[in-house]
């Protein structure tokens, strides 16, 4: 069978709608035009509040692209991917047409599988081999992954702390989370009771309070085990929050490929002063684009479900 250049970039549009997006607002939008595959980010869905410079946004669309890009090489397309500055965001050309090798195949089922665990972490740290290849993958996508070593877990917790803390205490951005999470978001978007803990667990460094409790049991324990590492990159321009968007999709492949769990903590880079004070912790090497907390899955224990996403109608337009 003979897939058309279109109907394999309009597949490839859809393996994207599966990347994961800050609060799952999915921000991003898909218009296949022959032989051209444009991404465009969603205004409508960026949070104003926590997310005004729409670096969160951009990073999501960054995901949503690397996961085009595997998707259309899991159907034996490789991808060439153009950059304006501007709108689009990014253009993808189909450009030759192989029989798809497993490898490629195995790369979109890792993909399928992926998730966002806010369980707590395994007992098991994660060897240092799969946190090497975990910072391999980030430079592969287009960024860099530090690791942070004991006193800089320290420093985070104390980042993250405050960070929490200054949105709970800011009414706009906790009435936008409630619009994400329960309350009347688009169907399709936002976190379910499901993938939100009953009860949010003591560790270290705290997970996001969503300011509800959901029906997931994030189990008793602690989070010595778990890593703490921050993607960051050069620039702090739009192109750099979409390879960090790649880069992110790259790493968490590579995690679920090893049995890694990755959960995004996004609220540092959300606010100016922890943004900065993690920069400070880079030794300004770099901009923070993301924090992300690493564990090991439970092999005994089915990871929570998966969110819901936004029908294919909704967010890929073909035009002729
Ligand atoms: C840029 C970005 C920031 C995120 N920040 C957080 C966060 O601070 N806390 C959290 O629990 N999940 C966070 N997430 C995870 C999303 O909520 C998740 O990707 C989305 O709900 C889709 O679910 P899935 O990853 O299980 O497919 C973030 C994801 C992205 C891409």
């Amino acid at each position: 069978m003979t897939v058309s250049v279109t109907d394999a970039l309009a597949a490839a549009a859809d393996a994207a709608r599966l990347a994961p997006s800050i609060h799952n607002t999915q921000p991003w939008r898909w218009v296949v035009r022959g032989d051209r595959l444009e991404l465009y980010a969603v205004a409508d869905r960026q949070l104003r509040e926590q997310d005004p410079d729409g670096r969160l946004m951009v990073l999501s669309c960054g995901a949503a692209l690397h996961h085009a890009l595997v998707g259309l090489a899991a159907e034996g397309w490789s991808g060439r991917v153009e950059r304006p500055a501007g709108e689009p965001l990014a253009v993808v050309h189909a450009e030759r047409h192989d029989p798809a090798d497993p490898h490629a195949m195995r790369r979109m089922q890792l993909l399928r599988v992926r998730r966002t665990d806010r369980r707590v972490v395994s007992d098991e740290p994660v060897p240092a081999d799969v946190r090497q290849a975990l910072v391999d993958a980030a430079r592969r996508g287009g960024a860099r992954l530090h690791v942070l070593n004991r006193d800089q877990v320290l420093q985070l917790a104390v980042m993250i702390e405050h960070s929490g803390e200054a949105q709970q205490h800011d009414e706009r951005m906790r009435a936008e989370t409630a619009t994400w999470v329960g309350g009347s978001r688009p169907e399709g978007t936002g976190l379910p009771d499901a993938v939100i803990p009953a009860e949010l667990p003591l560790t270290t460094v705290a997970e996001r309070d969503f300011g509800v409790s959901g029906s997931l049991t994030a189990g008793a324990g602690h989070d010595t085990a778990a890593s703490y590492a921050v993607l960051y990159g050069d620039g702090d321009e739009p192109g750099n929050w979409l390879r960090a968007g790649e880069a992110l999709s790259e790493v968490w492949l590579s995690a679920t490929a090893n049995g890694a769990t990755v959960l995004p903590l996004s609220s540092p880079v959300e606010l100016g002063f922890t943004r900065q004070a993690l920069r400070r912790m880079l030794g300004e090497t770099g901009y923070a684009y993301l924090v992300l907390r690493l564990g090991t899955a439970d092999p005994d224990h089915a990871g929570p479900p998966h969110t819901p996403r936004l029908p294919a109608e909704q967010v890929i337009e073909t035009v002729e």
